[in-house]
């Protein structure tokens, strides 16, 4: 007998304070170097645009980016490792770009580890170029990473 596939019910909703314990146990797990709860509550107050994806109705990845004179800079776009490779990171940046268009943007800026390959090619596909090396910008395990300054023309 064949099993009966259902197809997965992805959605966005704007994050909410509630969501934080969800995206910082994310957080932790997608990334070496993870950003506290403390930087995702200041993106709350600050109004930056953050966004949840919800599978199935649980957390499943979110996007932080902050919006202001014509430019958006993405500062954090992540799906949970159990999610990843499925197309659903692609559909995370498409939905930010879309929601940076609503709001009249013109350009989106991004950094990005050279090392961090899955991202850097993610963005190269969607029609980020770099535009800059930002040297020494990350943490590293031996001393400090650079960052590839990424641009994309609306
Ligand atoms: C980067 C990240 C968002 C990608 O999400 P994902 O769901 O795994 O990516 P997708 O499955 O949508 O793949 C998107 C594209 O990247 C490619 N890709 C994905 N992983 C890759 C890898 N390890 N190496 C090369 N290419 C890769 C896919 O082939 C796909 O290309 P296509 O759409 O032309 O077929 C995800 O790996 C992640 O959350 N990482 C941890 C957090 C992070 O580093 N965020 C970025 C910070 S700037």
């Amino acid at each position: 007998m064949n099993a009966v596939l259902k197809p997965l019910d992805f959605t966005f909703r704007p994050m909410d304070p509630e969501d934080l314990d969800d995206v910082i146990r994310i957080e932790r797990a997608a990334y070496p170097y993870p950003w506290t709860l403390g930087n995702f509550k200041d993106s709350l107050e600050s109004g930056y645009s953050c966004w949840l994806a919800e599978i199935n109705g649980k957390s499943a990845g979110y996007w932080v980016m902050m919006l202001a004179a014509g430019e958006g800079h993405i500062l954090n776009c992540c799906v949970a490792p159990d999610w990843q490779g499925r197309g659903f990171g692609r559909l995370l940046v498409e939905h930010l770009i879309e929601t940076a268009r609503g709001h009249g943007t013109e350009c989106l800026y991004l950094e990005v580890r050279p090392s961090n390959t899955a991202a850097v090619f993610l963005y190269q596909r969607i029609g980020f170029e770099t535009i800059a090396l930002r040297k020494g910008y990350y943490p590293a395990d031996h001393g400090a990473e650079d960052a590839l300054i990424m641009r994309m023309l609306f």
